[in-house]
């Protein structure tokens, strides 16, 4: 049996890491679950993100979905529950947090900027990283709610909101003398080449993605599921969204259901 992996995120940021582990692994069986009801996650508070991926936890286990691995494709997610989630399943969990010891490692300035969710700036794992891996940096710490929903827009509608776009980049005055910027939140992946065009391509944007589909490959490695056999067929992928969500995104073969975690939220 193929691995099946569980990619969570609160919205559709989680696809640009699932990209990446689905080129690395094709035949692996997907889920995409996404808890777009509480959308921002990065407005959240800390508690409210435990209950709901505990909530997810509980809602696999009731429905016997046999994941093999989840992936926490959302750096505000994992930087606030990652280690509550662990403690709850037996599943093994890949966290997505913002690539701040590669860009300490690429920086030539010394000057990183860090663009994520307010929650992901806030949390102690951030702190932790940035004490941790980057101490010889400066890392300009920049949050934003509204580059997720233009994200989030862009996907679905394909058409970018520039102006919006430029607004934001300008609120956040991003230091003309960082050399990497850290996308710290998987949303923002889909609006790079904008990003990069803004900042006239002279800041190298790093992200997660494929260092995770390495990390989710190698954990693969030592089980029998990454065996495919002479009659593997690519498996259609199942989107879970707790809200309503549009499906002109999604290829034909693909599925959605729309599910009630609230009942099982306990607080
Ligand atoms: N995609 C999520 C992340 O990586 C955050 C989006 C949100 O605020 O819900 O942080």
């Amino acid at each position: 049996m193929p691995a099946h992996i569980l990619v969570f995120d609160s919205g559709i940021g989680g696809t640009t890491v699932l990209g990446h582990i689905q080129r690395s692994i094709p035949y692996a069986q997907y889920s995409y679950f996404m808890d777009n009801e509480l959308l921002p996650y990065g407005a959240q508070t800390q508690q409210t993100i435990i209950n709901r991926l505990s909530a997810l936890i509980r809602y696999i286990e009731h429905k016997k979905l046999n994941v093999d691995l989840i992936v926490i494709a959302c750096n505000t997610a994992s930087t606030s529950a990652l280690s509550a989630v662990r403690l709850i399943t037996n599943i093994p969990i890949v966290g997505v947090v913002p690539a701040i010891k590669p860009a300490a490692q690429l920086t030539q300035s010394n000057k990183i900027g860090l663009l994520a969710t307010p929650a992901t700036i806030a949390s102690e794992y951030t702190k932790e990283l940035i004490r941790t891996h980057a101490s010889c940096a400066h890392v300009s710490l920049l949050s934003s709610v509204e580059l997720v929903t233009i994200a989030e827009n862009f996907f679905f509608t394909d058409e970018l909101k520039i102006e919006k776009l430029h607004k934001e980049l300008v609120r956040l005055n991003i230091s003309p003398e960082i050399d990497v910027l850290v996308l710290g939140c998987t949303h923002f992946p889909i609006l790079a080449d904008a990003i990069n065009e803004f900042l006239n391509k002279q800041v190298k944007l790093l992200d997660s993605g494929q260092a995770i589909a390495n990390r989710v490959y190698d954990l693969l490695l030592n089980t029998d599921k990454l065996t495919v056999t002479a009659s593997a067929t690519k498996k259609p992928l199942h989107f879970y969204a707790t809200a309503y969500t549009s499906d002109n995104v999604l290829s034909t073969q693909d599925i959605i259901t729309q599910i009630d975690l609230t009942q099982y939220v306990q607080s």
